[in-house]
């Protein structure tokens, strides 16, 4: 069995429409594969995650490649109505956009996002046909408290509550230790590898068809970066990367890019 890798560039609260352009021009320079005859033969799948307002312009430049994909970093769970600063999958979706981030640990940090919010978001987007990233992970104290895969296991079970065995076609799920995340410490490959594994390994208990474990894509995030990308995405459960930081510069996000061929 063969799955895609995916090298996902959130940019969080970076980068004006004219800013995010740029990016993305120096990432398709730095990706040479990007519009030519071999246009991503054997590249992994790439997803860059700008803000709201920077999307139309990223996909306006992104269109020439067909390995390169969209994606939002949030999305509300109703299909419209007064939910002030908020925005409904069917606009991301009418726009393009093929990807959504959920559950990032920043949301659960700063803005109250919840396990339920998180599931109720996830099924909101994948109705309205978007895939979807959740991202899960343990904070510095869970770690300490020798708690990660009971955490791991409730916002897994959680997250993915009601969510049928062929929606989980368009689900990826992050690892992403909290500890890890834009502190530039990362999880060792072979702690990384072991949480991966515990979460495929919950997907076999979750659904009835292996194939469910099998086929959906597990990312590491938190702090990997053009030096630690080649040892963690060697990781046989590891299938990609969720990348803050190194996503803001086109060299080091082609460097990952390069170790996920
Ligand atoms: P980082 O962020 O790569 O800057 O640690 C990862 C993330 O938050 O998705």
């Amino acid at each position: 069995m063969s799955r895609r890798k995916l090298i996902a560039g959130n940019w969080k609260m970076n980068k004006t429409a004219a800013e995010g352009v740029a990016l993305i021009k120096e990432i398709k320079a730095q990706f040479t594969e990007c519009g030519s005859s071999k246009c991503c033969a054997n590249a992994p799948e790439i997803l860059v995650c700008p803000p709201f307002t920077t999307l139309a312009a990223v996909l306006a430049e992104a269109q020439g490649c067909s390995c390169m994909k969209v994606g939002a970093q949030n999305v509300h769970w109703a299909e419209k109505g007064a939910f002030t600063g908020e925005i409904s999958a069917a606009m991301l979706k009418e726009m393009g956009i093929e990807y959504v981030l959920t559950g990032h640990s920043e949301r659960r940090q700063y803005f109250g996002e919840t396990d339920e919010s998180v599931n109720q978001r996830t099924k909101a987007a994948l109705s309205a046909g978007l895939s979807v990233i959740i991202c899960v992970g343990e904070t510095e104290t869970e770690r300490n408290k020798q708690v990660t895969n009971a955490v791991l296991e409730r916002q897994v079970r959680w997250g993915l509550s009601d969510i049928t065995a062929e929606q989980m076609k368009n689900i990826v799920i992050a690892y992403e230790p909290v500890w890890a995340i834009g502190t530039g410490k990362t999880a060792s490959d072979a702690d990384a590898q072991a949480a991966h594994a515990f979460i495929r390994n919950l997907l076999k208990q979750m659904f009835s068809c292996p194939c469910v474990a099998d086929n959906t894509r597990l990312l590491y995030g938190g702090s990997m970066n053009a030096a630690n990308a080649a040892g963690l995405l060697a990781q046989a459960d590891i299938d990609g990367g969720l990348i803050g930081g190194a996503a803001l510069k086109a060299a080091d996000f082609a460097t990952i890019i390069r170790a996920a061929m």
